[in-house]
């Protein structure tokens, strides 16, 4: 038997643990034998102290064995794939990567998380589809995946409980932004899910966990170094997260951002984003072509329709109606003008998800409950060029008391000056 407090004390001193010690201390934790008081004094030991690569692998390890794994592989006879953000604002790929993907042949069952603080998540904006249910039973999952060929819904309880627990606690003890936790956090949920091959897309920048681009290389090789011992093959993408993915922020309005795309309407670097996963991931299928084959197949399903037509199809398969017009909308839309002549020089993706969260579109605490409708349209992006009064964004809100606070936030994310900014592309750098 451990000590709970003696590893703490020995992480905290900086000692290197043992895979049996982690693996107790996991599981001890998950049974409820040891209380969050310990695991939340364990993880902020970890954040000064930090773990190395065969702790953090012992951790991710324990992790998955807290529950049940699948095999989704072995359940439809083909090599699956998988996708992965680490959570941002505006981001809403999974929705149109998944039905590009299917239409290429490359069958898509993902589990998915909600959105808490000033990022989304991808089952809150599936729930602004009137009717669409995100509680499958695993059986129920795997015949969509091969009826449809694309299924996503929830995590069900018994996979990775330990990282359920442990996130909640981690969320409240300021323990979120530990490079070691997220790559376990992510990782065991990934390898637990069933997934041969795995697409990461790590948010960098002002509205991401990850700060700099340094510091999303140190995550994203710590997440490859896991895959590689579970024998998983993933490539990470490091994408730019100082502005809000695409145009829109909010539950409802994604799901209309995310069709769009699906169809080829969408905002050139959300479509950009789309195209490059759904490229990776067929490259990384069981299809033998390359990225750049998979890009063009990715593009050949949006443009001849088929895409869309699994978006349809999947979304009627659970429940939903596909139709963007049956979703709600706000009872009040207002518009941010911009006030002075020039270049959009910053838009912070913070300032723009605390907006979004503020009108109702995200949770303060767990269990709040959530506005579908509203959010906010980022209209003119970082780099375009605007005059005085042309529309920067659009409020959607409940009332005018909360479109007026709405305008003067997303007024705060927006930054406007003389000279055209740097050039940011949304795709930052690979780690393969
Ligand atoms: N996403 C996760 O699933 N876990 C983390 O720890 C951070 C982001």
């Amino acid at each position: 038997m451990i000590r709970p407090a003696e590893l703490i004390e020995r992480k905290r001193n900086g000692e290197e643990l043992g895979a049996d010690e982690l693996a107790e201390l996991i599981l001890g934790y998950t049974r409820g034998e040891i209380p969050d008081y310990q695991l939340a004094a364990f993880c902020m030991a970890v954040y000064f102290k930090g773990l190395n690569a065969a702790e953090t692998y012992a951790l991710t390890d324990a992790m998955i064995r807290s529950g049940r794994t699948l095999d989704l592989g072995a359940a439809l006879g083909r090599k699956v794939v998988d996708k992965h953000s680490t959570g941002g604002v505006g981001d809403k790929t999974t929705i149109a990567v998944g039905p590009i993907v299917a239409a290429c042949g490359v069958p898509v069952g993902k589990m998915s998380g909600r959105g808490l603080g000033h990022t989304g998540g991808t089952l809150d904006k599936l729930e602004s589809i009137p009717g669409f249910s995100v509680d499958l039973s695993v059986d129920a999952f795997v015949e969509q995946v091969r009826d449809v060929g694309l299924a996503i819904i929830g995590q069900t309880d018994d996979l990775v409980p330990a990282d359920k627990q442990l996130y909640g606690l981690r969320d409240v003890t300021a323990t979120v932004d530990i490079v070691p936790l997220i790559a376990s956090s992510i990782m065991s949920k990934k390898i637990a899910g069933g997934a041969a091959a795995i697409v990461l897309d790590v948010k960098v920048g002002d509205g991401a966990f990850m700060k700099s681009l340094e510091d999303a290389r140190v995550l994203a090789e710590a997440m490859l170094e896991l895959g590689r011992h579970a024998g998983r093959e993933v490539v990470c993408l490091l994408t730019d997260m100082d502005q809000p993915l695409g145009a829109a922020v909010g539950n409802a309005l994604e799901i209309v951002e995310a069709r769009a795309t699906v169809c080829g309407e969408g905002p050139p670097d959300f479509t950009e984003l789309v195209l490059d996963a759904c490229a990776r991931l067929l490259a990384l299928a069981d299809l033998g072509i390359d990225a750049a084959e998979g890009r063009r197949r990715a593009e050949a399903a949006v443009a001849d329709g088929s895409a869309l037509a699994v978006y349809e199809r999947w979304i009627r398969a659970q429940g939903g109606d596909p139709d963007p017009g049956v979703l709600p909308r706000a009872a009040v839309v207002q518009e941010l003008r911009a006030p002075v002549a020039g270049y959009v020089t910053w838009l912070g993706a913070i300032d723009v998800g605390h907006a979004a969260l503020h009108l109702g579109a995200g949770r303060a605490a767990k269990g709040d409950e959530i506005d579908h409708a509203v959010g906010v349209v980022c209209r003119a992006k970082r780099g375009d060029r605007v005059a005085e009064g042309d529309v920067l964004a659009e409020i959607h809100a409940r009332s005018d008391d909360e479109a007026e606070t709405g305008v003067a936030e997303v007024l705060l994310a927006y930054a406007i000056g003389d000279v055209p900014p740097p050039e940011c592309p949304i795709l930052l750098d690979v780690v393969a």
